[in-house]
């Protein structure tokens, strides 16, 4: 692959793949593929798709999908714990600058300084969520946040008009 290096090169990259791949899952091992490679800041990236319970008994899970960078203990995640958690049950991207003071955070690397999470909506609702996390404290700012924002809503819109 060519050398790309803004956020807007790599939203068009993601654009491209969104319109040529027909496999949801396919799209979002390149995405994360993609910002891995291209984002230096960004040392684990990946995604976390809803499972629905068949039982009510038993909550929904956040369940780990595609990503890059070192394996996680965290592969799936109740929606009341994390920042993944919080993402999921609020809807709400979260950014937190130094994870060590957030109290809700589940470690998977001594190194990650900085976290954010960004949820993937289908046909208005939660479905999963983009996560990366970073060795630098505060590494996400707003063009960050704009890009990974973009990225979560290309595989929302996958999903709800292809197989995964
Ligand atoms: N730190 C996350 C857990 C997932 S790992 O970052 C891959 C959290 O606090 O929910």
């Amino acid at each position: 692959m060519t050398t790309i290096s803004t956020a807007e090169e790599i939203k068009h990259e993601a654009e491209r793949f969104a319109r040529e791949t027909k496999n949801s899952d396919a799209l979002m091992a390149a995405i994360v593929k993609l910002l891995h490679e291209q984002m230096l800041k960004y040392n684990w990236v990946g995604f976390y798709l809803i499972e629905k319970s068949l039982t009510a008994a038993q909550p929904p899970m956040l369940v780990l999908g595609a990503f890059e960078g070192a394996m996680t203990p965290h592969t799936r995640i109740p929606l009341n714990q994390g920042i993944c958690g919080a993402a999921a049950s609020s809807g709400q991207t979260v950014i937190v600058d130094d994870v060590n003071s957030d109290s809700r955070y589940l470690a998977c690397s001594i190194e990650t300084k900085s976290e954010i999470v960004v949820p993937v909506y289908v046909r208005g609702e939660v479905a999963g969520e983009l996560d990366i996390d970073s060795h630098f404290p505060a590494a996400f700012g707003p063009e960050d946040r704009g890009l990974i924002e973009h990225c979560a809503s290309l595989v929302g819109r996958h999903l709800e008009h292809s197989s995964r």
